[in-house]
């Protein structure tokens, strides 16, 4: 098993809080006005929902689709208000989810840190195949420059990586490398931001469209 937050769940929340103040949610908050009206979302290890409120509160008659692979995530999930939005929720593992629809935008949030190079491929194509061409992918992640690693940013994630293998039997020990798949696969950063220092980015991509 990897990557199960079932342990933490309850005070995942609380503790992004206080090792990240709001950067977390700020870094992901600050992406939803790529959202427009009556889509169909797809949201990939979600947490415990508190997207689904912050969607509810700004935009409405959306249909998003929740997939978690943590029992506990979901169950609080299902409990948030999203609002005038319908939400499918689905218990299972990005790799393995099926879909017979396709999706206009796709949300991650913290979750490409938990895997691994050759499963963040495998959940990468899986993801991108279920993305409308021309669709947007709201990303969002941990964040270290490789040409120039700050100390702290190392010692904070070697750290978390520690806890969370422990915790939630992370499998990774480092960051794959999110920024050369969705490269390689000819998506567009639209939009860029940074949090905390640097140590969070949130990137907007946009899929190729058909040609
Ligand atoms: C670090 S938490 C981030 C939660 C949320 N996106 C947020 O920003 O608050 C990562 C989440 O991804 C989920 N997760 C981990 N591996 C997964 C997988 N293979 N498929 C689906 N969800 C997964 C975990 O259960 C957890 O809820």
């Amino acid at each position: 098993m990897t990557g199960n937050y079932d342990r933490i769940a309850r005070f995942y929340d609380p503790l992004s809080r206080l090792v990240f103040f709001n950067a977390q949610r700020n870094a992901q908050k600050n992406q939803l006005k790529f959202i427009n009206g009556d889509q169909q979302l797809l949201i990939v290890g979600g947490g415990t929902g508190w997207i689904l409120e912050a969607i509810g509160k700004s935009h409405s008659g959306l249909e998003i689709t929740f997939v978690e692979i943590s029992a506990k995530m979901i169950d609080m999930a299902r409990r948030k208000d999203a609002g005038n939005n319908v939400v499918h929720f689905v218990h299972a593992a990005a790799e393995e989810f099926q879909s017979e629809i396709t999706y206009d935008l796709l949300i991650t949030a913290f979750l490409f840190d938990n895997f691994g190079t050759e499963k963040a491929g495998q959940v990468f194509y899986k993801l991108d195949a279920l993305l409308k061409p021309g669709g947007l992918w709201l990303f969002s992640d941990f964040y270290l420059n490789q040409h120039k690693p700050g100390i702290w940013q190392r010692i904070l994630l070697k750290s978390m990586y520690v806890f969370f293998r422990t915790i939630a039997q992370v499998e990774a020990k480092t960051l794959p490398d999110t920024e050369g798949l969705f490269q390689a696969a000819g998506y567009c950063q639209q939009a860029v931001s940074m949090h905390y220092n640097g140590f969070i980015k949130a990137i907007v991509y946009r899929k190729a469209p058909l040609k």
